[in-house]
């Protein structure tokens, strides 16, 4: 007792003193902050919020050549840049910096999207794992490198909501659900700013593309989006502010104009939201280019205007359109911009910059050993295996025909993936123009798995978006000489990302014919896919027995394919994206409402929410994935039946891994509140938890519901519950429901 008293006085003591000095530390940077602001001239201030990108060299990436941009560094007229890579370049342009006037550090930006040199899964893989450890930690591997390759902000994580496969930049997020997006969304910023910024492995996090660039209409990238309030605030919002309250110290704008007013000149997004009512406290630049794009918009009819129309609505800093450079100065000179505007975005900056240190030190992160030990730092690889193989999801496996034996007579590897190395990384991976020892091909992976007296065969088949079948009749040839055919194809990995929208997502090419071809000889047909979105390949679901999964995977690509395909690791992911059957269903999203005439089975096609000519189903569904081991659900128990308002409820149940393999299982927990006053989703996913279960093994889950998974926004627009009965619907996937009960809220 008297020691829990002096652990407790010691305890809040402690805590007091924390928070005494984080206050002293932030008044601190605030004073030295003020004093910079003091000495700047009104150009240097635009300065410090004006971006520019490093040029492009083919031979030694990114580093400005461009004249004018050095000179404007000296004169600080550059506040940061962003695509210079490796610490030597950096160092150039700091050292520029360092000759002007006030001597205000540069910071360095950079699209570190799923890794930097150490390449991870691209992060909607990453989300089918369903593991926020693993994600954290592939965020922090990321952050690491590239803070010791002079990188102190990345332009992630990426946390649009994305329901539509056609936009090709759901590779970049965490796919269709917001809670499952806003818990990713969390562990990324964690993962990237590590202990907080100061500390030499941490890099600023970017919350982007604020706000709902992810319903691009049509899934046309760039597009606008018209929604309403309370899709924005239900579906779109949350992960935005999950990242702020994991600390996210920066925010991008978005491209799209949201209901007609262009998000970087969107004063309700970034003022009235972000900078009011979540009090956020970091700053935000634009998407590239997105000031000056307000003209295309037809929002502003100049670059003035568009500076203007930005720096009102709260958008500090300008990403490569230089209209705050050109502009802010004369705005503010003409006394059509208040200073106390700029004043506020500058002083959002060089908080950053002093709480990097970089005003101790510009040169603290360009330490050319320190980079060359951090990129060759082989732990790194190991997580980024780890992770790659919780990515891959096992959507078929009739006959257990996976997992293969490792010294099976033989086995022949066709298609146009299997000796890639490059395309593992997917898009928006960094480039290392002459290495690429670091990536491991799935011909290399598979190679490093199989027995020595293991025949491995080989045939092409077609390239990815080949139209010739000339290579058929070569890989049936080869496909006879083998016990069990493996089949890899899928998206080259520039078919998904920025500005690759693709109304067909169908397998490329002849790639699906090339399996029906193969599969007429009889053979047993593993087939694995590497992509950057949801595709269609229905003829080898209905006919192929064993389907991997794989996305995009990066450097680790082949040793985690080879992994799951001999069984070293039982496969884990759960889709994060529906799949549909056809592009004509899409928007389709698990979490919809239910309409006034439901479709409930496909026989009630008239007169109800459905195509007549489609499936209500998608392919495979969120949360959708198999093992290689089965999993039992069992006695669902509501601790209580009825709950007021500020009580909780637990739900608890059993799962038992029924097979022989030892095996993890993502069980996931829908709830659905039956009647309120606004209509709501037929379910939605409220917990979840990743479990591994060795054969035999039962274990008990318990799930807390609260107020908070209870609430929603009513009719006017106010967050809180209403009384009445809530369904509890707990499965493997969004659509098998293997427990359901329901209970009452009242009051
Ligand atoms: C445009 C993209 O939309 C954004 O995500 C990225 O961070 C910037 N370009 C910088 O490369």
């Amino acid at each position: 007792m008297a020691k829990q008293m002096v652990f407790r006085f010691l305890f809040s003591w402690i805590t007091i003193f924390y928070f005494f000095s984080v206050d002293a530390q932030i008044k601190s940077i605030s004073n030295k902050v003020d004093s910079v602001l003091s000495l700047m001239s009104i150009d240097e201030k635009v300065g410090q919020l004006n971006q520019y990108s490093g040029d492009w060299d083919e031979a030694i990436g990114p580093i400005t050549k461009d004249g004018d941009k050095q000179n404007q560094i000296k004169k600080g007229l550059v506040g940061a840049m962003l695509n210079v890579k490796g610490v030597a370049h950096a160092k150039q342009l700091q050292l520029m910096a360092m000759q002007s006037r006030l001597k205000i550090p540069l910071l360095f930006g950079q699209d570190v999207i799923h890794g930097y040199k150490t390449t991870f899964p691209i992060p909607l893989a990453e989300a089918a794992s369903w593991d926020l450890e693993a994600i954290e930690l592939s965020a922090r591997i990321a952050a690491t490198e590239a803070a010791a390759s002079g990188v102190q902000w990345t332009f992630a994580p990426m946390v649009d909501i994305a329901r539509d496969p056609r936009w090709g930049r759901v590779m970049e997020g965490a796919g269709e659900d917001t809670y499952l997006g806003s818990l990713i969304a969390k562990a990324r910023v964690k993962g990237f700013q590590g202990k907080g910024l100061g500390n030499m492995d941490a890099v600023m996090a970017c919350a982007k593309h604020y706000a709902a660039y992810g319903a691009a209409i049509g899934g046309r990238d760039y597009n606008s989006v018209d929604m309403s309030d309370r899709t924005l605030w239900e579906v779109y919002l949350p992960p935005f502010k999950a990242a702020l309250d994991a600390g996210a110290t920066t925010f991008m704008t978005s491209f799209n104009d949201l209901n007609g007013i262009p998000a970087t000149g969107n004063k309700y997004l970034l003022r009235t939201i972000l900078k009011g009512k979540w009090n956020f406290k970091g700053f935000v630049v634009s998407d590239w280019g997105a000031v000056g794009e307000m003209i295309n918009h037809g929002f502003v009819k100049n670059n003035t205007e568009a500076a203007l129309a930005a720096i009102y609505a709260g958008c500090d800093m300008d990403m490569e359109s230089r209209s705050y450079k050109n502009h802010l100065s004369q705005l503010v000179k003409e006394g059509k911009l208040p200073i106390a505007f700029v004043d506020e975005a500058v002083k959002r900056i060089l908080t950053k910059k002093f709480e990097l240190g970089l005003f101790d030190n510009p040169f603290k992160f360009f330490d050319e050993l320190r980079e060359k030990n951090e990129l060759n730092n082989v732990e790194h690889a190991k997580a980024a295996r780890d992770i790659a193989r919780k990515s891959i999801v096992l959507l078929k496996n009739e006959n257990q025909l996976l997992p293969l034996s490792p010294s099976l007579k033989s086995i022949a590897v066709i298609g146009p993936l299997a000796k890639e190395v490059k395309q593992n990384l997917g898009f928006w991976s960094i480039e290392w123009p002459n290495d690429s020892s670091y990536i491991t091909s799935q011909w290399q992976g598979i190679s490093n798995k199989i027995s020595r007296n293991t025949k491995l065969l080989y045939a092409k088949g077609a390239g990815i978006t080949d139209t010739s079948r000339a290579g058929f009749a070569e890989a049936i040839l080869t496909a006879k000489q083998a016990d069990v055919v493996i089949i890899t194809v899928g998206e080259a990995r520039d078919m998904s990302g920025e500005a690759k929208s693709r109304s067909n997502i169908h397998l490329p090419g002849v790639q699906e014919e090339l399996i029906k071809a193969v599969a007429a000889i009889g053979k047993p047909i593993i087939v694995i896919i590497s992509a950057g979105r949801p595709l269609i390949f229905n003829w080898t679901t209905d006919h192929i027995p064993a389907i991997l999964y794989t996305w995009w995977l990066g450097s680790e690509a082949g040793n985690a394919i080879a992994d799951v395909i001999f069984g070293d690791y039982n496969p884990s992911g759960k889709l994060p994206m529906s799949f549909p059957m056809a592009e004509g269903q899409i928007p389709i999203y698990y979490n919809h409402f239910n309409t006034g005439r439901p479709a409930n089975n496909d026989s009630d096609r008239f007169y109800r929410s459905a195509y007549i000519d489609l499936s209500i189903y998608p392919k495979y569904e969120f949360g959708y994935g198999l093992s290689y081991t089965t999993f039992n659900y069992s006695n669902l128990q509501l601790s209580k039946q009825k709950i007021k308002k500020d009580e909780t409820i637990t739900v608890s149940f059993n799962i038992t891994n029924t097979g022989k393999y030892a095996g993890e299982e993502v069980a996931q927990l829908y709830l659905r509140d039956k009647f309120a006053s606004v209509v709501r989703p037929v379910k939605e996913l409220k917990n979840f938890r990743k479990i591994l279960l060795q054969p035999g093994e039962t274990k008990t889950i318990h799930f807390i519901i609260d107020k908070e998974k209870l609430s929603f926004y009513n009719a006017q627009m106010k967050w809180g519950t209403e009384p009445g009965e809530f369904d509890i619907m707990v499965g493997t996937s969004s659509k098998k429901i293997l427990l359901q009960k329901s209970f009452t809220l009242i009051q």
